[in-house]
């Protein structure tokens, strides 16, 4: 199966993949992860992807095309892949589709988490994300249990440079216009799964491993 997470900055994309990874066996490939690991290898790719993340404003599409076909070319990419993060324009999608339709593959699923703006800026403030396995925690929602330290591997925790409340805005807004129409494309096409990503992070892996599992079903 190939799935794309889809919602806005701080839907709980990051978080749901943990966990849909372990369960699906799929691989998380995820967009602003990949530039974040250039920018610490202190690559060109990451050093352009910087200029544009630090405002809020999205990579041009050939530069993150480019980096995602690359991506999903290797090996452990070839039996699924859990898109997070991309595709974020419909130029993006199509590319996509294009992509995977060569490796005789589709799109099998949108999962798109659904989560009110005010909730979405609040979770945004207070994320926190340990430098050394990712793991997210939130200062409002369950902060770790020593201030900066991660609970699971001792690690520092950071904010995210453009986790700062006016990018964090801009970030929606563009949101907003290049990113939303894809609801209505993907849904056109059958392919969405709704969840409401306002409930409990548990509850939200919960709604949608079941919806999941109806979209196997339907398959068969
Ligand atoms: P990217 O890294 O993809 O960021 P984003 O889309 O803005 O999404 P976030 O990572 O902020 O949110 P998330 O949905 O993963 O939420 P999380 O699970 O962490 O992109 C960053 C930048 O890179 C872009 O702005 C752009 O510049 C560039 N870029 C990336 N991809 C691109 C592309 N395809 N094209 C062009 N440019 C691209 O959760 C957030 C917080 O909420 C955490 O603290 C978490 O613990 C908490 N939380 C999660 N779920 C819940 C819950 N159910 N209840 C309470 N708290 C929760
Ligand atoms: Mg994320
Ligand atoms: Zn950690």
């Amino acid at each position: 199966m190939d799935i794309i997470l889809l919602g806005a900055p701080g839907a709980g994309k990051g978080t749901q993949a943990k966990v849909l990874e372990e369960h699906t066996g799929l691989v998380h490939v995820a967009s602003g992860d990949l530039f974040r690991a250039a920018l610490r290898q202190g690559t060109e790719l990451g050093m352009l992807a910087k200029s544009y993340m630090d405002r809020g404003a999205l990579v041009p599409d050939e530069v993150v095309i480019r980096m995602i076909i690359e991506r999903i070319s290797r090996p452990d990419c070839s039996s699924g892949v859990l898109f997070d993060g991309f595709p974020r324009t419909s130029d993006q999608a199509r590319a996509l589709e294009h992509e995977l339709a060569a490796y005789g593959r589709r799109i099998d699923v949108v999962i798109y988490l659904k989560v009110p703006d005010a909730v979405l800026l609040r979770r945004i403030a207070g994320r926190q994300t340990c430098k050394t396995c990712g793991s997210t925690y939130n200062m409002y929602y369950f902060p770790s249990k020593r201030l900066d330290v991660c609970d699971e591997c001792g690690g520092r925790l950071y904010q995210r440079s453009d986790d700062t409340m006016e990018t964090a805005r801009h970030r929606l807004e563009v949101y907003f216009a290049q990113t939303m129409p894809l609801i209505a494309y993907f849904r056109e096409q059958g392919s969405l799964l709704e969840i409401d990503g306002q409930q409990e992070i548990s509850l939200v892996t919960d709604t949608m491993i079941r919806g999941l599992s109806g979209v196997a079903t339907r398959h068969r």
